[in-house]
């Protein structure tokens, strides 16, 4: 794996104008270099203005850390975003993504998109002629795994090497985690009840892309997951969309909760992550949540620094 420092820009400016659908879309180099610009404008040691810029968010599920951070990141970089909420477009009425896409890349410079379905959010992309990321779909959320390696980054000072145990559903955020993780050196657990495994094609791809002798693989027992992990990271049991099978759910996930007995077991450095929001006494106690080792809301904020990062880079501010 190359420095990142050497040659920032040079690294990041290949980016411009692509989409941000999935972690694969960036390289470990890139997003090496996109850490080292978001702890720039993190600590004000950097302005960049893209001047008027307009990025478009369709989402049709709620969010507020998606949301919001991306409307600060865009207000802070000079320009703005605009809501293009579905119930309130013609989208909402059926007018198609194609014919959506191509009238929105007249107005907006970019668009970040919510849905269901990682093909809708492909379709979107083929007709835009706007860089289109993925503000989470049912596959992934890679807005979200930047925010968590930056966050984790920040607290060991490596990720190389560094054993991340993500206990609970193999869902958007755990094959994120994989994917970035596996670019970036770390070796990454995904914990799951049987049934409720990561998606065997994401884990497949994930292994695909391991640099520097990462590990990506999956198992059922949280307590054998989190030994000798340095990070915990937890997720709700039931996402959006999956609200129906809420009781079912609760019921099978029991045993995958992230409290202070798996704490325990766990590298006495651990820090403990969730991408919010949780349900406390779900995937993960309100102890663990507010315990000492918690980067929870250090993590939340990271999405604004490196969404801010990144959004310069698609809309050419570098
Ligand atoms: N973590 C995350 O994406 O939060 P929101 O659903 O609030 O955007
Ligand atoms: N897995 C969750 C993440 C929310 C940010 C969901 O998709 O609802």
């Amino acid at each position: 794996m190359a420095s990142a420092s050497f040659g920032l820009a040079s690294n990041l400016t290949s980016f411009s104008n692509n989409n941000f659908l999935s972690s694969s879309d960036l390289n470990s180099i890139q997003i090496l270099s996109l850490f080292e610009l978001a702890k720039e404008l993190k600590i004000g040691n950097r302005r960049i203005d893209l001047g008027n810029r307009v990025l478009g968010l369709i989402f049709k599920k709620a969010s507020t850390r998606t949301r919001v951070s991306f409307q600060v990141a865009m207000a802070r970089l000079g320009g703005q975003t605009v809501d293009l909420n579905p119930q309130v477009t013609q989208l909402g009425r059926g007018e198609p993504i194609k014919d959506t896409a191509r009238v929105l890349s007249r107005y907006c410079d970019a668009l970040a998109i919510r849905t269901f379905s990682q093909k809708e959010l492909e379709e979107y992309a083929e007709w835009s002629t706007i860089p289109v990321i993925n503000a989470l779909t049912d596959l992934e959320h890679p807005c979200q795994a930047l925010a968590d390696y930056l966050t984790i980054q920040e607290n060991f000072g490596t990720l190389e090497g560094i054993n991340l145990a993500y206990i609970g559903d193999g869902n958007n955020v755990a094959n994120s985690l994989m994917i970035c993780g596996a670019m970036l050196g770390v070796n990454v657990k995904i914990c799951s009840p049987n049934g409720f495994e990561a998606d065997s094609k994401i884990v497949e791809k994930a292994k695909s892309l391991s640099e520097n002798g990462s590990i990506i693989s999956i198992c059922n027992d949280p307590s054998k997951a989190v030994k000798e992990a340095q990070v915990i990271y937890t997720d709700v049991w039931s996402s959006m969309g999956q609200e129906e099978e809420h009781l079912k759910r609760k019921e099978i996930f029991e045993k995958y909760k992230v409290d202070k007995n798996l704490i325990g077991l766990a590298d006495e450095e651990v820090i403990i992550l969730h991408c919010l929001p949780a349900h406390r006494g779900e995937e993960i106690t309100e102890e663990a949540l507010e315990s000492e080792s918690s980067q929870i809301f250090n993590q939340a904020e990271n999405r604004l620094h490196v969404q801010q990062a990144l959004l310069a880079v698609q809309l050419g501010g570098l």
